[in-house]
């Protein structure tokens, strides 16, 4: 973790910002005793298990493990640095972060990902104004108008034009003197094959910027006005601009999403446009990409747990495989997702403009579920006969073996055996064959690729060790310690991570002791300087949990876990006298170094203490 914004400036940010708040952006928080919890942006989720403490200003999931205080939830969440967090977060809560304290090469590192937004404002301001303004925008002013979208949405939307010609943004850029390897890197100019120059990218194209969830640019759709090819052409991949991560109109949309706890989710930049006029604003557009895990998620934490996505499509075909390809990721994301196909020949865009909103959201809320819909679909394509059911039932296997989830999976399969009136056991053998190849490959792989690391979301006793009686106890004792720190001085007095068995214990028990003896702290700080990612993860979850501590029921605690320990002085003590009475004088002579050893040791920590 870097460094080099001051400590007082970090806690002062810590100390300053709700970490409820933050959190509250894009997961929707329940709160239960002292705690909020709410579903895990971070895995899918099926029941809550995201924990946010606001007294201690941390997070932590039962779940995945992730856990850390409000710089590190914003670091996993958007792929920020630690100073980018501290940045926004500085932002936010009024808190200056001194400019002088950061190298050159710092402020390059940090400033990356803000001069790409910054860049991209700026490329939006010239091509909003082009259109509102320029000559050559007429043309595409006349074509928005044309199909419909109103000033209004133009300008909540800040759809600009890029005019004709291969330098109007390069010679706007040179004017401002902007660096152009910049202005490339942000995908809006183009180096030239000669490598002495840039042209623009977008050159006579309706331009429709893209924000990520937070409202800062990210990159841009530019649409032709005429029948030219490729009708759209997009940022390509940067530092900020990913299309499997973004989806167009999410920040638009995030607030509405929450209230109707449900999602509409189109194909097309003016489908979005067309629904958002129209007024459903919860709506957002992928970005000519299938759905990805990322997208679900992040789509998750904006409609909650009991939330549903209604996809909506132009054809038959466009959904049955949108379809196959989405079940495991809705599957997997646990969402509710249905499937809404429109007559054909029309998009949500052409639909509404023709049949209106209404008429729409009444076949949005009739979509059916992924699965019936796809039932659907075979039964329309093979028929009822006894040829016709069996080939439903091979194209449905393939779309229930990407279920995982046991109980919504058997249901389906129920439905299936009563609408094509055959024995349901045909169907659990067909899709436990499936089954069985697939899990040869899947099962010890999670879904971005990694290794699963198995997580009891018991405070990280993971690595396939079960937990000794006295690790239980240890570990209670950790979490007492960090929930309630007025024992600490006790715990010291008694030394007692000395005695603990688990290393993992006994380094997090030195590292709280330490922390507290150098400063009067808060437990979130404590994480913070925490560098090693597992004892971090696991001293999140031991802080986190919500129970009141009383002094003599931790005193209690204490004095059972000492009753409990063998002193190795008393031992070692033991051990001279049977080396002694034996005449084993080498072993008396090891023994009563070892002894030695041990006094000096609690000498010099009592002295360090009493410092
Ligand atoms: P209109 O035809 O103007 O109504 O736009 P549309 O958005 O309805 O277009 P269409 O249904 O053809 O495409 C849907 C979405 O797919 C678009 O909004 C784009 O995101 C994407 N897309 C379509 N064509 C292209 C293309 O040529 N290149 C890229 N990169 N994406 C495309
Ligand atoms: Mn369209």
């Amino acid at each position: 973790m870097a460094k080099f914004i001051p400590e007082h400036i970090i806690s002062e940010i810590q100390s300053s910002v709700d970490i409820v708040d933050v959190v509250s952006e894009v997961v929707i928080l329940k709160k239960a005793g002292r705690n909020y919890f709410g579903l895990c942006p971070f895995h899918s989720d099926k029941d809550p298990s995201f924990s946010v403490s606001p007294e201690k200003r941390i997070f932590h999931c039962f779940g995945c493990g992730t856990g850390g205080d409000v710089f590190t939830f914003l670091m996993k969440l958007n792929g920020y640095s630690f100073p980018e967090a501290a940045r926004i977060l500085a932002a936010r809560c009024g808190v200056r972060i001194p400019e002088q304290s950061l190298t050159p090469a710092q402020k390059r590192l940090i400033d990356e990902k803000t001069r790409l937004f910054k860049l991209n404002a700026m490329a939006a301001d010239f091509f909003h104004h082009s259109l509102l303004n320029g000559v050559s925008g007429k043309n595409a002013m006349t074509y928005l108008n044309r199909r419909g979208f109103s000033e209004d949405i133009i300008t909540r939307f800040k759809i600009g034009f890029a005019p004709e010609g291969w330098d109007n943004l390069l010679s706007f850029f040179y004017k401002k003197k902007a660096p152009l390897n910049y202005v490339e890197q942000a995908g809006l100019v183009v180096a030239n094959k000669q490598g002495n120059g840039y042209y623009d990218r977008f050159r006579n194209r309706i331009m429709f910027p893209i924000t990520n969830i937070a409202g800062s640019i990210i990159g841009f759709g530019g649409r032709v006005t005429d029948e030219s090819l490729p009708k759209y052409l997009n940022t390509p991949e940067t530092p900020v601009y990913n299309k499997s991560r973004s989806l167009y109109g999410i920040d638009a949309a995030k607030t509405k999403c929450r209230t109707n706890e449900t999602v509409l989710i189109v194909e097309g930049y003016l489908d979005f446009l067309a629904l958002y006029q129209a007024g459903s604003e919860n709506t957002v557009a992928t970005l000519g990409t299938a759905l990805t895990n990322e997208h679900v998620r992040m789509l998750r934490g904006c409609i909650g747990a009991n939330g549903k996505a209604i996809l909506v499509y132009d054809s038959d075909l466009a959904g049955i495989k949108a379809a196959e390809r989405s079940i495991a990721v809705f599957d997997r994301g646990h969402i509710d997702a249905r499937i809404l196909v429109l007559p054909a020949g029309h998009d949500p865009d052409s639909y509404i403009r023709k049949h209106g909103r209404d008429s729409f959201m009444r076949g949005a809320d009739k979509a059916k579920n992924i699965i019936d819909f796809l039932t659907d679909m075979a039964v329309k394509k093979y028929g009822h006969s006894v040829e016709g059911k069996l080939r439903v039932l091979d194209a449905m296997i393939g779309p229930l073996s990407a279920i995982d989830d046991i109980n919504k999976k058997s249901l389906y399969r129920k439905e299936l055996a009563e609408r094509l009136d055959i024995d349901e056991s045909a169907i659990l053998h067909k899709v436990r064959d499936r089954n069985g190849k697939k899990n040869d490959t899947r099962s010890w792989v999670s879904e971005n690729g990694a290794m699963i690391s198995a997580s009891n979301g018991s405070g990280g006793y993971t690595d396939g060790e079960t937990e000794t009686a006295k690790a239980k106890f240890e570990r209670r004792l950790i979490a007492m310690m960090l929930q309630f720190p007025a024992i600490i001085p006790e715990i010291e007095n008694r030394r007692l991570p000395y005695f603990f068995e688990n290393n993992l214990l006994k380094t997090l028990g030195n590292t709280i002791l330490k922390y507290y003896a150098d400063s009067e702290g808060h437990v979130a700080e404590l994480l913070n300087g925490i560098q090693d990612e597992r004892l971090r993860a696991m001293a999140t979850s031991l802080a986190i949990d919500d129970r009141t501590w009383r002094y003599e029921d931790c005193l209690k605690l204490i004095n059972q876990f000492e009753s409990g320990i063998k002193y190795p002085e008393k031992n070692l003590s033991r051990k001279i006298k049977e080396a002694a009475a034996k005449g084993d004088d080498v072993k008396v002579i090891q023994l009563l170094a070892e002894k030695q050893k041990y006094v000096r040791n609690k000498a010099k920590k009592k002295c360090v203490r009493r410092r």
